[in-house]
């Protein structure tokens, strides 16, 4: 079947058909063709990127900068998934203009099909001005990890009746400002399907258990490439590090003993060639 470039008019339709959205992070070009390839719909640009490639200890560092030449290296790879960059902190916060010519730079720089940004009734009004300059936005509430000092820690959000009901008001009141979809981090499931089911955009989990309409990961983590921590909603379909790390041993090994390169490795000169050499 000819594979289409997914649009948000497709992730709707999902909804819609009551059939699961796929998200998967990518931060450069080999992992978003991979990604790509493997058929998902979405490649979240997530600022995700500060822990699992570039060794901070959390993604409040992360610069715009940052976020735009590895958005432009997953565009690269990117053939039919949306491509959503992640405003990183700070970036949407200090005014709508700042927030708005941010956002423009993921779209015209780095060839993004949206932006995601972290939070709910303190980015309604960004949201919105963000929308209204032409750029979908893709919400992101529970456990934001941009606030994390705020939260006081990675923690499940909304586990009582009072938590729950603001998380359900502000994913309503982000879909009314404009998000085409709303990833639910660290909630509860049966809050997430309430949520859901009363939103008429696409929710995506990331830990919000099994009711959401789509779900995401981040990549380092579900193929083990991040052992920093494994937050207890990934699953890891293969540990990547230890296939690596037994790799790099046998190369330093075989480079050691001579076993590496073998003749299949190395390039030749012809007989004549290599005799007049011998005679300079
Ligand atoms: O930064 C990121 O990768 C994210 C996802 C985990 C949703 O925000």
């Amino acid at each position: 079947m000819d594979r289409k470039k997914v649009t948000i008019t497709d992730l709707h339709a999902k909804k819609q058909d009551g059939k699961k959205i796929t998200m998967l992070t990518a931060y450069d070009y080999p992992i978003a063709r991979l990604v790509d390839d493997a058929g998902i719909d979405c490649i979240l640009v997530g600022d995700s990127l500060g822990m699992v490639v570039l060794g901070y200890e959390s993604t409040v560092p992360v610069t715009m900068d940052e976020m735009i030449h590895h958005s432009k290296a997953a565009r690269r790879g990117t053939r039919f998934a949306f491509l959503i960059g992640d405003m990183p902190f700070m970036s949407y916060q200090v005014s709508k203009e700042e927030a708005i010519k941010n956002a423009g730079r993921f779209m015209k720089e780095a060839g993004c099909d949206a932006v995601k940004l972290e939070g709910g009734n303190e980015v309604l009004a960004v949201t919105r001005a963000i929308e209204d300059a032409g750029i979908p936005v893709l919400g992101h509430l529970g456990l934001t990890p941009q606030t994390i000092s705020k939260l006081g820690g990675y923690k499940v959000q909304g586990k009582d009746a009072e938590a729950a009901k603001k998380i359900l008001d502000e994913a309503m009141a982000l879909e009314k400002a404009g998000c085409f979809a709303i990833v639910l981090e660290c909630v509860p499931e049966e809050v997430s399907k309430i949520i859901t089911e009363k939103l008429s955009i696409p929710t995506i989990s990331c830990g919000a258990g099994r009711y959401c309409d789509g779900q995401v990961l981040v990549t380092n983590d579900m193929v083990g490439l991040f052992d920093r921590f494994v937050p207890k909603f990934v699953k890891q379909y293969v540990k990547l590090s230890g296939l690596i790390s037994d790799a790099f041993k046998k190369y330093k090994s075989e480079v050691e003993d001579g076993t590496f390169p073998a003749p299949e490795h190395t390039f030749a000169i012809k007989e004549d060639e290599l005799a007049k050499l011998k005679k300079r």
